[in-house]
C-alpha cells in the first residue's frame, strides 16, 4: 500500500524543489572551501557540471575532480575549459581577489565496470592526500534491460554498486582527512524521489544479478535509488566522522530527459509541458550545494527539497534493509576479489 501511495505521489505531484525548503543562495551561502579537495561523479552531465561551477565560483576549493565516462584528451580539455570559463564569467568572480582559482581535473570513470572504478580510485589516491567532499551524482534512468560488466542489473549496478565501490575505496582517504584540524568531510549521495517506485521491500536481492526485465523501468530505477539512501545511512553509522547525506534535486530537464524520452511514451507525450513541471538546473543543484556545505546538515538524513529531512518512504528508512544491503555488497565485492 505504501509503495502504491509513494508511486502515486511521485507520478502526480513530484517534488519540485521549488523553493519551498530552506532558502539557499550559492553566492551568499557557500562558505570558503579553501584548500579542500572534491570529487564529483557524472560531473560532465548537467547537474554535476553546474554544481562544480558553483562550488568553484563561490567556495574556491583547491581542486575539483570530475569523474565521468572516458573522453579523449580534446574532449576533456574542451569540457574543463568550458567549466573554467563559466566559473570566471560569474558576476562573483573578481580577478584581483581570485589569486588561487580552483584547479579542475578529469578522471575517467565507468561505473558499470569494477575495474574502471578501481582505476579511478587509484588515480585519485595517487594524486591526493585528502578528500573533503565526495558527491555520488552520476546516474542513468530508463535504460533498456541490461547488465553491468560483472552481471548486475544496469541501473542498480551503475547508480548504486559502482558508487558504493568507489566510496569504499576512498573511505580511508576521507577518514584521514577527517582527522585534520577543522575538517568537515562529507559524502553526498544523489538519490531521487523516484526511490518511492522501488519494488516491494525496496530491493529484490535475489534478482540483482539478472537484467530484472520483468520489473518496470521505474522499479529498476527506484531500486537503485533506494539502495543509495540505504547505503548512505549505513555508511554514516560505520564512519561517524564523515557527514553523510542523500538528496533529491527536484525534476529538471537534463541529459536524462533524452533516455526518458526514448523509453517512455508518457515522457514523450508530456514533453511539451515538461518545462512547466520542472525546475531549472540552477534550482535543482541547490540541494546538492546545501548538503555539501551547510552547517545544518544532519548526518544520515535524506533531504527533499532543500533542507527538509525525512520525506523518504518507510522502506527507505528501514535500518534492517541498510544492514542487509551493506552485508550483501561486502559479500559480492569479496566474491569479486576486491575486498579481503
Ligand atoms: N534530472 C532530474 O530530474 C533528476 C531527478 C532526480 C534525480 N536525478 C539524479 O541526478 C543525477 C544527475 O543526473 P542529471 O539529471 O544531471 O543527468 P545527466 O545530465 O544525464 O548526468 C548524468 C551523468 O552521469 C554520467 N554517466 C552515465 N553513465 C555513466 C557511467 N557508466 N559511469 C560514469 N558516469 C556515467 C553521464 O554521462 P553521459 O552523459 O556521457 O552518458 C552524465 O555525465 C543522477 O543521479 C539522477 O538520477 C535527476
Amino acid at each position: 500500500m505504501n509503495v502504491l501511495k509513494g508511486m502515486a505521489r511521485v507520478t502526480l505531484f513530484g517534488s519540485r524543489n521549488d523553493g519551498s525548503g530552506v532558502s539557499f543562495e550559492p553566492s551568499r551561502d557557500i562558505p570558503s572551501l579553501a584548500g579542500k579537495i572534491i570529487l564529483i561523479t557524472g560531473a560532465a552531465g548537467d547537474l554535476g557540471r553546474q554544481t562544480t561551477i558553483e562550488l568553484a565560483r563561490y567556495g574556491k576549493p583547491a581542486r575539483i575532480y570530475i569523474a565521468d565516462l572516458p573522453l579523449d584528451e580534446d574532449g576533456k580539455k574542451e569540457l574543463l575549459n568550458r567549466i573554467d570559463r563559466e566559473v570566471h564569467d560569474g558576476s562573483a568572480f573578481n580577478e584581483e581577489q581570485d589569486t588561487t582559482p580552483t584547479d579542475l581535473r578529469y578522471i575517467d570513470l565507468d561505473l558499470t565496470s569494477f575495474e574502471s572504478v578501481q582505476k579511478c580510485a587509484a588515480e585519485f589516491i595517487a594524486q591526493e592526500e585528502r578528500l573533503d567532499l565526495l558527491v555520488l551524482n552520476a546516474g542513468i534512468i530508463r535504460i533498456m534491460p541490461g547488465k553491468t560488466k560483472e552481471g548486475y542489473e544496469i541501473h542498480f549496478g551503475l547508480n548504486y554498486l559502482g558508487h558504493s565501490l568507489l566510496a569504499r575505496l576512498l573511505t580511508a582517504t576521507m577518514k584521514r582527512t577527517a582527522q585534520q584540524p577543522d575538517a568537515d568531510v562529507r559524502l553526498v549521495v544523489v538519490s531521487s524521489e523516484g526511490h518511492a517506485m522501488a519494488p516491494k521491500g525496496g530491493i529484490q536481492f535475489e534478482k540483482l544479478k539478472t537484467d530484472c526485465a520483468k520489473m518496470s523501468y521505474s522499479q529498476r530505477y527506484g531500486q537503485s535509488k533506494i539502495a543509495l539512501i540505504a547505503f548512505m545511512r549505513e555508511f554514516g553509522h560505520r564512519s561517524p566522522e564523515i557527514r553523510t547525506v542523500a538528496v533529491h534535486p527536484g525534476r529538471i530537464i537534463t541529459g536524462m530527459a533524452a533516455s526518458l524520452g526514448k523509453e517512455s511514451r508518457l515522457a514523450r507525450v508530456t514533453a511539451p509541458i515538461a518545462p512547466l513541471l520542472c525546475v531549472p538546473v540552477s534550482v535543482g543543484i541547490k540541494n546538492y550545494l546545501w548538503a555539501a556545505t551547510s552547517p545544518n546538515v544532519i548526518s544520515g538524513k535524506y533531504y527533499e527539497p532543500v533542507g527538509v529531512p525525512d520525506k523518504e518512504t518507510s522502506a527507505a528508512k528501514d535500518e534492517e534493509l541498510s544492514r542487509k544491503l551493506w552485508d550483501w555488497t561486502e559479500a559480492e565485492l569479496r566474491g569479486a576479489g576486491i575486498l579481503e
